[in-house]
């Protein structure tokens, strides 16, 4: 289905019934990432996984898509499908828009899931890498992007070539000007670090042990600063843990919220 925001036009999955749980994406991926999570919680729960603006089957505005759009667009999107408190559930980008989101809506959340994320911004060394990497996507195309990214997204040094494929699938599907736009929004992103003591809502951080984008010791910062914060570490996962091995990242999150509802 796609959601005609009060700025923007989002595509978005839409089903099941229940409680809602909204998957956020990363970078440079689109909603069909969490299919498999789409899959094993619609039976008991309204899933509910949006293609941030400019990926995927989602418009792109603009030069620069802060975090806090994309948490505005969430809102709008929260006001339009007439979600109560949900379960907010950010992977690495999505994990930061997450923050955001919590930090400006804390009354719309019931829960919070950070995987593969942390809370800090950019080094300005960083920001600047960025910034030059925006300016030539939209240049010369998103190759070097997932070029770059596709090769450390797994944990495993021999993927099967399915799972390969699927992922170069996955980072292929979003226009120069959304991914740009997105590049040049982490690049400015705030610290999140003064905010984590406000959040009330149950949270639980989730790394793969082996990383190599997101190193665990980020989501052990992310645990420790924020107030009952659980944290779950999944042996032999990457940055991609719910693709990478959907079964044991479900059975995480599904015990998980089982003990909320
Ligand atoms: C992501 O997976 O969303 C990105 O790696 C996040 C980032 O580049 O900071």
């Amino acid at each position: 289905m796609r959601t005609l925001l009060n700025r923007s036009e989002l595509a978005c999955t839409d089903v099941g019934h229940g409680e809602a749980l909204v998957f956020l994406h990363g970078f440079p991926f689109h909603r069909e990432l969490w299919k498999p999570q789409v899959q094993a919680f619609k039976s008991h729960y309204r899933v509910i996984a949006p293609d941030l603006r400019g990926f995927g089957a989602s418009d792109a505005t603009g030069n620069v898509t802060a975090m806090a759009d994309f948490a505005e667009d969430l809102h709008d999107l929260a006001a339009t499908l007439g979600l109560g408190r949900f379960v907010l559930i950010g992977h690495s980008m999505g994990g930061y828009v997450a923050l955001s989101y919590a930090h400006r809506y804390p009354e719309s959340l019931r829960a919070l899931v950070l995987l593969g994320t942390r809370s800090g911004p950019d080094s300005p060394e960083a920001a600047a890498a960025r910034r030059a990497l925006a300016d030539r996507t939209l240049q010369a195309g998103t190759d070097e992007v997932i070029q770059a990214m596709a090769a450390r997204m797994l944990a495993s040094p021999h993927p099967p070539a399915s799972l390969q494929a699927e992922v170069r699938r996955l980072m292929g599907a979003s226009g120069p000007p959304g991914l740009a736009a997105a590049l040049r929004g982490m690049a400015a992103r705030p610290d999140a670090g003064p905010w984590l003591g406000d959040i009330q809502v149950p949270t639980l951080v989730i790394t793969g042990e082996e990383d190599a984008i997101m190193p665990p010791a980020e989501a052990e910062a992310l645990a420790r600063a924020i107030p009952g914060a659980t944290l779950a570490r999944l042996p032999g996962a990457g940055h991609l843990a719910g693709l990478e091995h959907p079964e044991a990242f479900n059975d995480l999150l599904r015990h998980w919220l089982d003990n909320l509802f």
